[in-house]
């Protein structure tokens, strides 16, 4: 399998946009500070620009059981990830309530957003999130500490000792502010390299610091809050048979045996269906991660259609069975413990960007469960019959 990330294309990649055309509201609104001065909700990403539904086929209201409620009973979370601004929409709230029992903030929690100047904090783009997840009876994945993309500009200028420290005083005062509200963290996001290296990635300055900067980190989110669960979370480590997803199993070993405090991975499952591992490969994998004792979550799924041959009946159901495999791989290993979407309508993803669907190919990508509309799509179907046994 090659990657389908290029790193120079995500470490380049520059923060959230400052503007956007907003869903339903004429005009831009520009945001003159970064991110992180903005209101919450102030700005959309650009690939929030809404999409106009897809054709073919949807599911009957009658079909269309709440995921959070099939999902239940085989004590597995169903989530999504979300932005503030889309929760202004009542559509969006309605099918998020009903069907997702997790909610991960898409960008509000990362380094970026949350210390933008060294020791200053800032912690409200995050909070209507959060709230809708407690009104809603969600848990809250907390995404991510530790990562080297959407990092605050002060943190690049460092090396050495100022960047360790800085870095156990940003996991500190993030896990400590949320303490009790978020269930489980991305402690490190994406350490490792592309390729078959199986080394941490070179664009990445916490590199330099060695590769013992995982376990500090996972140390010190267990001190700020030893109740959260603490994963380490990747992409292209889904399947067995690549060097990457050795890589990561080797890491989540070493750090069990040096008695790390991790207690899960989280598999991206940013599904490119031109190259994705078989289900019995991502089975397998997830088996022998659950087998060192930790949990496994799928974290950001989506799945790319636009590289899917035929018409859009044809990819929708091959959508539906790549994600019904997937969800059915989960639920054949115990430690799978949660499938989170990236996102839950087409609406609003990040592959809508150029930017980033340009990655997976030819654009719309339409990859999540509903559709710009809030209609169920047949990937929902699929996640139902997995979830169903069937
Ligand atoms: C993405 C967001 O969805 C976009 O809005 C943002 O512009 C870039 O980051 N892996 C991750 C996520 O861990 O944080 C990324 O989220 C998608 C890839």
């Amino acid at each position: 399998m090659t990657q389908s990330f290029p790193s120079a294309a995500r470490s380049s990649a520059p923060s959230t946009s400052l503007w956007s055309p907003l869903a339903g509201r004429p005009g831009r609104r520009l945001c003159l500070s970064v991110l992180a001065a903005c209101a919450a909700g102030c700005i959309l990403p650009p690939e929030a620009k809404p999409l106009a539904p897809a054709g073919g086929k949807r599911l009957a209201d009658a079909e269309v059981r709440p995921l959070r409620e099939a999902a239940a009973p085989t004590k597995r979370h169903i989530g999504f990830a979300a932005q503030p601004a889309q929760l202004r929409d009542d559509a969006f709230r309605k099918v998020a309530a009903a069907h997702f029992d997790s909610l991960t903030p898409e960008n509000q929690m990362k380094w970026e957003t949350v210390e933008p100047q060294p020791g200053q904090f800032a912690f409200q783009a995050a909070e209507p999130l959060l709230a809708f997840a407690a009104e809603n009876h969600m848990r809250v994945r907390g995404h991510t500490l530790v990562w080297h993309s959407q990092l605050a500009p002060w943190v690049k200028r460092l090396s050495g000792e100022a960047l360790h420290a800085a870095m156990l005083g940003h996991i500190q005062g993030v896990v400590g502010h949320w303490k009790g509200r978020v269930a489980q963290w991305d402690v490190v996001n994406e350490a490792l390299a592309d390729g078959p290296s199986g080394r941490l990635r070179a664009d990445s300055p916490f590199t330099a610091l060695g590769p013992t900067f995982i376990d500090d980190a996972f140390r010190a989110a267990h001190q700020a809050d030893p109740d959260a669960q603490l994963f380490y979370n990747d992409y292209e480590i889904e399947g067995v048979g690549t060097a990457k997803s050795d890589a990561a199993f080797a890491l989540v070993k070493r750090l069990r045996e040096a008695g790390v405090p991790v207690h899960g991975v989280g598999l991206q499952m940013h599904v490119d269906p031109r190259r994705w591992p078989a289900a019995e490969r991502i089975r397998a994998n997830i088996a022998r991660f659950a087998a060192l004792g930790v949990l496994v979550e799928l974290t950001e799924m989506d799945v790319a259609v636009g590289e899917i041959a035929g018409s859009i009946e044809q990819k929708l159901d091959r959508q539906r069975t790549l994600t019904h495999d997937i969800v059915a791989a989960c639920l054949a290993v115990d430690g799978c413990s949660g499938i989170t979407f990236w996102g839950l309508t087409d609406r609003y993803s990040w592959l809508n960007s150029p930017r980033w669907g340009a990655l997976r190919g030819q654009l719309p990508h339409y990859p999540l469960p509903f559709d710009a509309d809030y209609r169920a799509k047949p990937m929902v179907a699929g996640i139902l019959d997995a979830l169903a046994g069937r």
